[in-house]
């Protein structure tokens, strides 16, 4: 079905229905009707430099301890940064096909960048409708030459000045939990980042696809630009007053100017299970194509990760100790399952 042209080069050809290899089991696929809006205001981050830093501090520990999910705004990121991200995500997915396959897995110019298709292909019982450039950060030299001319620059950007924010959002989520990071702590712990470029073309019957299954993030926080089409939901996995009924999906509604923060499996390892790694999936639309642009951020995969002692002292350990590099590989040959993942981290 996908011969490097990706589901966009699919449906550039002309498509009148999804091809098989994509229409998703019944119980994966996707009810609009079933979901409401995620009602929880974004949390405006200037005011952590001010007198209401406690109050705001408070919102982001719980936020991650219930949905796993937020939104902020006033995060330091330059607006106008976030408008050219998504133009250049449109720019480099709108290239013709031979332009994007010379970054296919195996035959890439650079083992930072990655062009491919759904998540684990081969592992997929239904494939993912969604097309993705995956791009490691070494050092910004490197970042500049290797990453793709049409977004390597907005795309550093956008880690520069994101890196400030996850600084300040773990601070507070780390102080929370009793516990003060030093700096090379807190690199172990982000040490590693990734930006990638998601795209989901039109799809003909959005109804039998998903644009992303449902999984949780490996890492310790994701952050997320989406555009305004809309279609990222979040499972609730406990009751929250307030916002939602355990097990049911909740949309994450496009605000313009924000970004979504998300928790991710390795922040709810070391909180000891405190922080929640949310289970997250995504819809196709039929009308227009939706890009979304994560930042990924995770402990260097030579860094052991297990519970924080501190916190295991008091409450026992609700997860094993791994070398991260092998958390990784056991995320990325499997085909996404919801919260499978974590059970990596549980033997
Ligand atoms: C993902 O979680 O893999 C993608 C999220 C999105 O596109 O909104
Ligand atoms: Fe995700």
């Amino acid at each position: 079905v996908q011969d490097g042209n990706g589901v966009k080069g699919m449906v550039d050809l002309g498509l009148s229905k999804v091809p098989q290899p994509y229409i998703q089991p019944q119980e994966e696929r996707i009810d609009k009707k079933n979901a409401s809006i995620c009602a929880q205001a974004p949390i405006d981050l200037s005011k952590l430099d001010g007198p209401n830093h406690e109050e705001v501090a408070r919102q982001i520990a719980r936020a991650s301890e219930t949905l796993g999910f937020f939104q902020v705004v006033n995060h330091g990121v330059p607006v106008e940064l976030l408008e050219s991200l998504k133009d250049a995500a449109h720019a480099f997915f709108n290239q013709t096909p031979g332009k994007k396959a010379v970054y296919r897995k195996g035959v890439s110019p650079s083992p930072l960048v990655k062009y491919g298709t759904s998540f684990v292909p081969e592992k997929e019982k239904a494939l993912e409708w969604k097309d993705y450039i995956s791009m490691v950060y070494t050092n910004d030299a490197e970042a500049l030459q290797q990453w793709p001319k049409e977004c390597n620059i907005v795309a550093l950007e956008y880690l520069r000045t994101s890196m400030k924010m996850v600084r300040k959002l773990l601070e507070v989520l780390f102080k929370n939990l009793g516990v003060t990071l030093d700096e090379p702590e807190l690199d172990a712990i982000i040490g590693f980042k990734m930006v990638n470029m998601n795209f989901y073309p039109t799809c003909p019957n959005p109804e039998l696809t998903v644009g992303v299954g449902r999984h949780s993030d490996m890492g310790a926080l994701t952050i997320l630009l989406q555009d305004g089409i809309g279609g990222l939901y979040v499972k609730v996995e406990e009751d929250i007053p307030d916002v939602g009924k355990k097990g049911e999906w909740m949309e994450i509604p496009p605000v313009p100017g924000a970004l979504v923060i998300n928790v991710g499996d390795t922040l709810q390892i070391l909180s000891n299970g405190r922080y929640k790694s949310a289970e997250h999936r995504v819809r196709t639309t039929s009308s227009k194509s939706r890009v979304s642009i994560p930042i990924f951020t995770m402990p260097k995969p030579t860094v052991k990760i297990g519970p924080l002692p501190q916190l295991v002292e008091k409450e026992g350990s609700r997860f094993r100790e791994f070398l991260f590099q092998d958390y990784m590989n056991n995320f990325f040959s499997n085909a996404h399952d919801g919260k499978k993942s974590l059970d990596f981290a549980r033997a």
